[in-house]
Order: structure tokens, then C-alpha cells, then sequence
């Protein structure tokens, strides 16, 4: 295959309604959502990706019943504390974009573990989006910008302030389940990604998913405002 995306950013949408269908408790939806990210990390790997980031708990998932954040909480921090050897064995970098601070403890302590865990791995960068939200994470940046008394900034110092500092701009976005919207995600970095909208529910998405986005993906022409060459 050629053309591939450098970064994909997934929305993981539909584990509630994955759940729902099979009479299941949402949660069950969400632990199933977990098998879907596994599937994605081997194939982004196999198919030369270099960055994926998932979506996993925006600004605005604060809203819902505090059995299901507190049941997604748990599914993360066990997903990352039983992993660390994964990651290091396929050579995983983990990072996360967010504002951390209102997690639980135990997650946080995880997180950081295995993000310095995992530090030196090059092969693939998988980065979590956890109290994420787009608008947030650009308040945050003017912010900061603001305290060092710039009179005038440019969208240079705003990109290089931003969460995403580290990361290329996203080349694909995939979101599941069928909706069209973005929901607050990365909203200045996908500026010029190219947007696929799947109707696959996220716990069903797999391999050959993947590969019918990066073959879609690679027919699309990108043109960055220029003109066609
Ligand atoms: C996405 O699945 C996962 C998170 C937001 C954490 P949903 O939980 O939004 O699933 P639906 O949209 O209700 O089906
Ligand atoms: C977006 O999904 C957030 C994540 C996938 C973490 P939502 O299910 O929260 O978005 P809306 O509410 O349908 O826009
Ligand atoms: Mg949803």
C-alpha cells in the first residue's frame, strides 16, 4: 500500500450502543472497546503507522453517570498496569494529551509509569486523550502564553504550546459508529486531515477495518489550499 497516514487520530464511538444491543451493561461495551484498541496497535504496526491516537475520555464525558466514568477509569488503569511488558515488546511508545489532574490517583500513578516506561520505544506512538478536550487544551495554551507577557503570538507559539506539541498534525481522523462530528477533538490540529466516518460500532473495529480506511485514505488527494499537481 502507499500513501499511508504518518498520524491517525481514532474517535472510539459506539460502546454503548455494542453494549445495548446485546442487552450488556455500557461498561461491558467499553471493555470490549479495549480489545478493539489491541487489534488497532497491531495493525497500525504491521501497516508502518507511526502515531495513533485514541480518544478515550473527553472534556464533555464528565456529564455521564459517575458508575460509568468510574468503571472506564478502572478498565484504563488495568489495561495499562498489566501491559508495561506488552509495549516494550512491540517497542510502543505511551503519551497522553489532557489535563490529568481530576483523575484518580492510582490512574495517574499508571499512567506516568508507563509512559516513563516507555519512553525509549520508537517502533510505534500510541497517545491517549484522556480530560481532552479541543477548546480546553486551547484555553490552556493561551494561558500560558498569556503569562509570559507576549505582545503579539504567533500560530508557531500556540502549536508548540499546545498538548499535542510532540505530535505531527493528524493526516487521518477515523470515527466509529456512524456520526459525524468531531466532539471536541483536536479541533485546530485536524485543520487539513482527511475525515472518515466508518459505521462500524468501536469494539467490532479491527484489521481489516483499518486497512478499508487507509485504502480510502490513500485515494483522497490532499491539497493543503495549493492547487492539484
Ligand atoms: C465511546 O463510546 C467511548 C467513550 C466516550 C468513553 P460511547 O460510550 O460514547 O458509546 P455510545 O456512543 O453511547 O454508543
Ligand atoms: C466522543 O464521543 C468522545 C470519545 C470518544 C472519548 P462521545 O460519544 O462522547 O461524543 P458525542 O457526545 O456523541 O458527541
Ligand atoms: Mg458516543
Amino acid at each position: 500500500m502507499y500513501n499511508l497516514p504518518t498520524h491517525i487520530a481514532i474517535i472510539m464511538d459506539g460502546n454503548g450502543r455494542w453494549a445495548q444491543k446485546r442487552g450488556l451493561p455500557r461498561n461491558l461495551g467499553h471493555k470490549e472497546g479495549i480489545k478493539a484498541v489491541e487489534r488497532t496497535l497491531d495493525a497500525c504496526i504491521k501497516f508502518h503507522i507511526k502515531f495513533v491516537t485514541f480518544y478515550a475520555f473527553s472534556t464533555e464525558n464528565w456529564k455521564r453517570d459517575k458508575e460509568e466514568i468510574d468503571g472506564i477509569f478502572s478498565l484504563l488503569r488495568d489495561y495499562l498496569k498489566n501491559n508495561p511488558d506488552y509495549f516494550n515488546k512491540k517497542d510502543i511508545k505511551i503519551k497522553h494529551i489532557g489535563e490529568l489532574s481530576p483523575f484518580p490517583e492510582d490512574l495517574k500513578k499508571e499512567l506516568t509509569k508507563t509512559e516513563n516506561q516507555t519512553t525509549n520505544n520508537e517502533t510505534l506512538t500510541m497517545t491517549l486523550a484522556l480530560n481532552y478536550g479541543g477548546q480546553d487544551e486551547i484555553t490552556r495554551t493561551v494561558n500560558k502564553l498569556l503569562k509570559e507577557n507576549k505582545m503579539e503570538i504567533t500560530y508557531k507559539d500556540i502549536s508548540q504550546n499546545l498538548d499535542t506539541n510532540f505530535l505531527p498534525d493528524p493526516d487521518l481522523v477515523i470515527r466509529t459508529s456512524g456520526e459525524n462530528r468531531l466532539s471536541n477533538f483536536m479541533m485546530l490540529q485536524m485543520a487539513y486531515s482527511e475525515l472518515y466516518f466508518p459505521k462500524v460500532l468501536w469494539p467490532d473495529f479491527n484489521e481489516k477495518e483499518l486497512k478499508k480506511a487507509l485504502k480510502i485514505f490513500s485515494k483522497r488527494e490532499r491539497r493543503f489550499g495549493g492547487l492539484k499537481k
